[in-house]
């Protein structure tokens, strides 16, 4: 079950058209090492979805988006918003949702769940993010936390969940260069594992993001519930981004 590994890249804020060079040398890695056991998407602000898509060959590379409106779920009069339907239009795979920043700025877990699905309506897959903040670590309240973030927004039925993975992402670890702790983390996931087992009846991917980077992925090798990783700043750059996958296999 989940043999599948996850590299997603998620480039937030960021990235311009020359930019999406760096995206056809990871497709050209990928060609050459011919290796099918993981997935790799790329998580593009919307000004570069379309772009890649007509521009590069990406067999090997999915695309995804990093958000979309919950006013409708195909068009209507909301200036400045982009639809789920805009997405599928553009093929687009993936679609992360409930990333901490967009919590930040007011996504209540209601708004989380009509896009879900929204998402699903669409056969879009789902990033589904989830992840305490520091106060809230430090009061070991993080696995109660998530837990409610779950709880709150995911479907019940397997053909739903099915194209669901979440991606733990404490929200102290995201841009700061901490992550947690192995035993910590190995815990942490065997608790979230354990929980959708037994309220889901269902396995589902389990991913995390913060901080993930060259020099640190050869310690998430151990973490075993860890399907694969979200990852921002390290993202950005090929050499980086092929670094992460170099080292999680050598
Ligand atoms: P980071 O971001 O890898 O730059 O910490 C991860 C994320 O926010 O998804």
């Amino acid at each position: 079950m989940h043999s599948k590994k996850h590299f997603i890249a998620n480039w937030k804020m960021n990235g311009l058209i020359k930019d999406l060079n760096h995206i056809s040398r990871v497709s050209d890695y990928l060609k050459k090492i011919k290796k099918n056991d993981f997935n790799c998407t790329f998580c593009l602000p919307y000004t570069l979805l379309g772009l890649a898509k007509s521009r590069f060959d990406l067999k090997k590379i999915n695309l995804g988006a990093q958000n979309f409106s919950v006013q409708d779920i195909n068009s209507g009069p909301y200036t400045g918003s982009i639809s789920i339907n805009m997405l599928k239009d553009l093929k687009c795979k993936y679609v992360i949702i409930g990333h901490s920043e967009l919590r930040a700025k007011g996504e209540t877990n209601l708004i989380i769940k009509t896009k879900i699905k929204y998402a699903l309506e669409k056969n879009l897959k789902i990033i589904l993010c989830v992840g305490e903040n520091l106060m809230q670590y430090k009061a070991n309240k993080s696995f109660q936390i998530v837990k409610n973030q779950l709880k709150s927004v995911l479907p019940k039925n397997k053909k739903d969940l099915r194209n669901i993975t979440i991606a733990y992402e404490p929200i102290w670890s995201i841009g700061t260069g901490i992550i947690p702790h192995n035993k910590y983390l190995n815990n942490f996931f065997n608790k979230i594992s354990n929980y959708l087992k037994k309220d889901f009846k269902f396995s589902i991917s389990l991913l995390y993001g913060g901080s993930v980077g060259s020099k640190n992925i050869k310690q998430f090798v151990n973490i075993n519930k860890c399907n694969g990783f979200l990852i921002g700043g390290a993202s950005l750059r090929s050499k980086n981004f092929i670094d992460i996958i170099k080292k999680y296999y050598n």
